[in-house]
């Protein structure tokens, strides 16, 4: 009878192995491809694409302590989604387009975090469809360049004059001041010192730490 009883258990045991690892998955696979998805949010942008709406936005670090890394987002609708992650080498720019949906009339903005040796902004806007420089973002006009020199960050949008058209011109304007500390090292026992840089003109972000810059947008 107990011989009979574990037999049962051991074919049982056998039999129920493909449910578990094929069967089950199998469903859940198929009730997941049959279930209605989200709509893409790029769905809309892609209807709207010309190539009037292409804009790109790119960065040039020339601040040689490190590498400086850009994580942006673009948020249109109430929504967010992940635009471009931009690693920095000094003197090596990075370039990268996108067309911000025509319809609705809703604003579309890209915000990044912004790191540096260890000084974290967030919430730095690169591109915004409601501001007076948007329509300078386009691929057309030249795009928009964000120049990060001397703890300052520079928007510089326009095209070099040429033969053909001597009226292009490039123009340079301060966004704002970049967050950087000083450190010191009192002896070798005490903790590293560190205090803000003096700045003069307002931060282009919000300051966070180390840990709101892994965990949070
Ligand atoms: C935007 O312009 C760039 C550079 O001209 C081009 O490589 C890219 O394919 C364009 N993207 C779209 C969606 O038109
Ligand atoms: C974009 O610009 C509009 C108009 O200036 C402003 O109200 C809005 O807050 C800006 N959005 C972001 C994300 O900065």
């Amino acid at each position: 009878m107990e011989e009979k009883k574990k037999d049962l258990l051991r074919r049982l045991t056998i039999i129920s192995i493909p449910f578990v690892f094929v069967a089950i998955p199998s469903i859940v696979i198929i009730v997941g491809m049959l279930s209605p998805h989200a709509a893409e949010p790029r769905d809309a942008a892609a209807a709207a694409q010309s190539p009037a709406q292409n804009h790109s936005v790119s960065m040039l670090s020339t601040m040689t302590g490190g590498q400086m890394i850009l994580s942006c987002r673009a948020a249109f609708a109430g929504n967010w989604e992940y635009f471009h992650y931009f690693i920095l080498d000094p003197y090596k720019p990075q370039r990268a387009y996108f067309q911000p949906p025509t319809v609705g009339g809703e604003s579309y903005a890209i915000l990044c975090k912004w790191g540096y040796m260890g000084n974290f902004l967030q919430d730095v806007v690169v591109f915004n469809s409601s501001a007076a420089y948007a329509r300078r973002c386009r691929v057309e006009e030249g795009g928009c360049h964000y120049l990060f020199q001397d703890g300052h960050m520079f928007l510089v949008t326009g095209k070099q004059p040429t033969k053909a058209a001597p009226e292009q011109r490039r123009e340079k304007a301060l966004v704002g001041d970049l967050v950087l500390r000083e450190c010191t090292h009192v002896l070798a026992v005490f903790p590293t010192m560190c205090r803000y840089k003096r700045h003069d003109h307002q931060y282009v972000g919000n300051i966070i730490g180390r840990w709101r810059w892994w965990f949070n947008y």
